[in-house]
This record gives structure tokens, C-alpha cells and sequence, in this order.
């Protein structure tokens, strides 16, 4: 499904394979290749979503928390693009509930930064939650990560709770965020 958007104009959307359409994923631990039903990005370029979040992330997630991720029935995701097909700059991923979406990751790759991407990501889910009449987004961010926490605000979060000790690398608390959607 491709949408437009003003800046970084393709944002395509990671769709579940069927059962007839199985994809071959490589096994990290004993380097065989496995049949396996997947994910793939709605368009032709490989970058995988643990490649992304290597490039946005000090402590990056590992490949199989990603797989195990991609198993569950409410997993979403999208990556932003400037072409169709073209290399992705930006991911965001999001644990779809009944009356909630959770951002569980976003990231933009770093040379991208600062030009308006964060905040498209943001707008992109606001609506999306209009559309699909979701009345809530949260998230939890780390209390020394004022980049987010600046996008987060900006797009109109509150801090609703804070969970003392939640991050161990680094250590620190975290700051649960919501958005009431109207
Ligand atoms: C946080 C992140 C997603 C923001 O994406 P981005 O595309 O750079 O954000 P935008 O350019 O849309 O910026 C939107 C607003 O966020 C704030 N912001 C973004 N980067 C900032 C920075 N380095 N310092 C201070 N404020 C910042 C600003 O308020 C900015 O608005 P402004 O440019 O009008 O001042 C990006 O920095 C990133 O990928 N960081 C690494 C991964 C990460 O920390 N993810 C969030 C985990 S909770």
C-alpha cells in the first residue's frame, strides 16, 4: 500500500505473507537457511528492519528479537522512502490493540535526521488512528532521550506515568507518553 506525504513521499507498509507465499530466512545461530513464513516491505528493496534499526540505535535490537516480533498477530510496521523501492530512511513499528496503538520502536538513520521525518511518522500514525478509530497511542521513552521526548511533545503526547528504573543500558527511567486521539 504506498501513500504520499509531503516531504518523504513513499511510506510503504510491511505485509504479512499467507501460508501459500513462504519466504527462506536465514537462521543466524546455525547458518542454514530455513522455510519460514515471513514479513516482507510492500515494494522491492531489501532493507531489513534489524538493518535499520542497527543504523538508528546505539543498542540495537538483535535479528531474532525482530523474527520473534514479526510472529505476533498485532505486529505493524511501515519504513519511509523517497522513491518507491529505494533505500529506507525511517521505520516505526507498533503493537496494534483494539482501543491502543504502542510504539515499540522509531527510528531515523542518522543522516537523515532533523529534516522532518520524526514528525511525519508521527502525523502518519495520528491519522492512521483517526482513520481506524484507535483513541489512544502510548509509548515509553527514555528520560536522557530529549531528542524524542522533543518530537514526542511536539506532537502533542503528555506524560501520563513514569516507571522508575525501567532501562538498564543506560540506566535510567522511562516516561510513559499518550495521546488521546479525537
Ligand atoms: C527521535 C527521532 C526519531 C526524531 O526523528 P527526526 O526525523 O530527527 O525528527 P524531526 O526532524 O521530525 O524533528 C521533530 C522535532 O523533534 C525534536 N528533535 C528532533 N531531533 C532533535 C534533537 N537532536 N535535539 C532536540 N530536539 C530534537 C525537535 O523538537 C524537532 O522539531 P524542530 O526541528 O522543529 O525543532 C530521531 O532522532 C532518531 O531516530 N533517534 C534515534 C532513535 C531514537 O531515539 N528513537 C526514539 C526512541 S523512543
Amino acid at each position: 500500500m504506498l501513500h504520499s506525504s509531503p516531504q518523504y513521499k513513499i511510506i510503504q507498509e510491511w505485509v504479512k505473507l499467507t501460508a501459500t507465499e513462504l519466504i527462506y530466512v536465514k537462521n543466524e545461530k546455525s547458518s542454514m537457511w530455513k522455510r519460514s513464513r515471513g514479513w516482507i516491505r510492500n515494494g522491492k528493496d531489501p532493507t531489513s528492519l534489524a538493518e535499520l534499526d542497527k543504523n538508528c540505535f546505539k543498542k540495537a535490537w538483535r535479528e531474532e528479537s525482530f523474527i520473534k516480533l514479526m510472529n505476533h498477530s498485532w505486529f505493524r510496521a511501515w519504513t519511509w522512502h523517497t522513491e518507491a523501492n529505494s533505500k529506507a530512511l525511517a521505520f516505526l513499528i507498533v503493537e496494534d490493540q483494539p482501543d491502543l496503538f504502542s510504539i515499540l520502536r522509531v527510528g531515523v538513520v542518522p543522516d537523515h535526521q532533523r529534516q522532518g521525518i520524526g514528525r511525519e511518522m508521527m502525523d502518519f500514525l495520528i491519522q492512521l488512528a483517526r482513520n481506524e478509530q484507535v483513541p489512544k497511542i502510548l509509548l515509553e521513552v527514555h528520560e536522557f532521550n530529549l531528542a524524542a521526548q522533543h518530537l514526542y511533545f511536539a506532537s502533542g503526547f503528555r506524560q501520563i506515568h513514569l516507571k522508575k528504573g525501567y532501562y538498564h543500558d543506560p540506566p535510567g527511567n522511562a516516561l510513559v507518553l499518550s495521546k488521546a486521539i479525537s
